[in-house]
């Protein structure tokens, strides 16, 4: 069975009494409504609270994930965060290849297979990001840019193993903050796309078992429907996961 997973990406926002006062207001609620995910709904602050966040967490059915690793294993890369460090406070889900990485911070697809190695070696699960631009979309060349960002990263990995740690979020660039969705339709025929490379180059068992969320301009209004397609297992929420009230929604859908 596909997990059905919600990843609350917080990005540069939220600070220590907003990340911590989330938490237990939506632990609170989870509690009080009987709410059992099953450590499918995972939140993804920013890395100065991701320690007080675990145990905030601790023995709950939420997660986290950081929003980023260094590809290099440790030394002299000031500013940077370790796989190894974060995996000492207890982390072990990292969000790569998100496309304000690939666009503020020019991470190409080849410093991204290093941050997936390391990631791998220190036995992370990797939500990959992938997705089109808008004038990709428009020269309809949607397809190819993401078998690409497959084919030069993700697919680099050899066994079965080192790909049932991966969740997939498609997310189209042209959709990200701008309040603008995929249609379900949409989005529906890229994951099943996306999920036909998978079952080519690994077959059906492990690919009918990855998670492949949507992400782009996700609310309270248009999750349902995203979420009732067949290949869409989830989201990846930004905006609207900052607010406790819609991201719930969201949840709930
Ligand atoms: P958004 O962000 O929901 O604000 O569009 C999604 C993301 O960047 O993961």
């Amino acid at each position: 069975m596909k997990k059905k997973i919600v990843i609350a990406n917080w990005k540069m926002n939220h600070d220590f009494y907003e990340t911590t006062s989330f938490l237990r207001n939506l632990l609170k609620i989870f509690f009080e409504k009987k709410i059992n995910n099953k450590k499918k709904v995972i939140i993804a602050p920013s890395f100065p609270f991701l320690h007080i966040s675990n145990q905030i967490l601790q023995g709950s059915s939420l997660s986290l994930a950081a929003q980023n690793i260094c590809q290099m294993e440790n030394g002299s890369y000031t500013g940077e965060v370790s796989a190894s460090m974060l995996r000492s406070i207890g982390i072990h889900k990292v969000i790569l290849g998100h496309s304000e990485r690939r666009k503020y911070f020019s991470e190409t697809n080849d410093i991204l297979l290093k941050k997936i190695k390391i990631a791998l070696k220190y036995g992370f699960h990797i939500i990959f990001c992938i997705g089109e631009t808008a004038l990709e979309r428009e020269k309809n060349e949607q397809f190819l840019i993401v078998k690409k960002q497959l084919e030069e990263t993700v697919f680099h990995c050899s066994s079965l193993e080192e790909i049932s740690y991966f969740i997939i979020a498609y997310e189209p660039i042209w959709a990200i903050g701008t309040g603008k969705t995929a249609t379900s339709e949409e989005a529906q025929t890229m994951h099943r796309y996306i999920r036909s490379l998978f079952i080519d180059k690994y077959g059906e068992k492990v690919s009918q078992k990855m998670s492949i969320l949507y992400g782009g301009s996700i609310n309270d209004l248009n999750a349902r429907n995203l979420f009732s397609q067949e290949d869409i297992d989830g989201g990846l929420v930004g905006n609207s996961s900052l607010e406790i009230e819609k991201f719930l929604k969201i949840i709930q859908s």
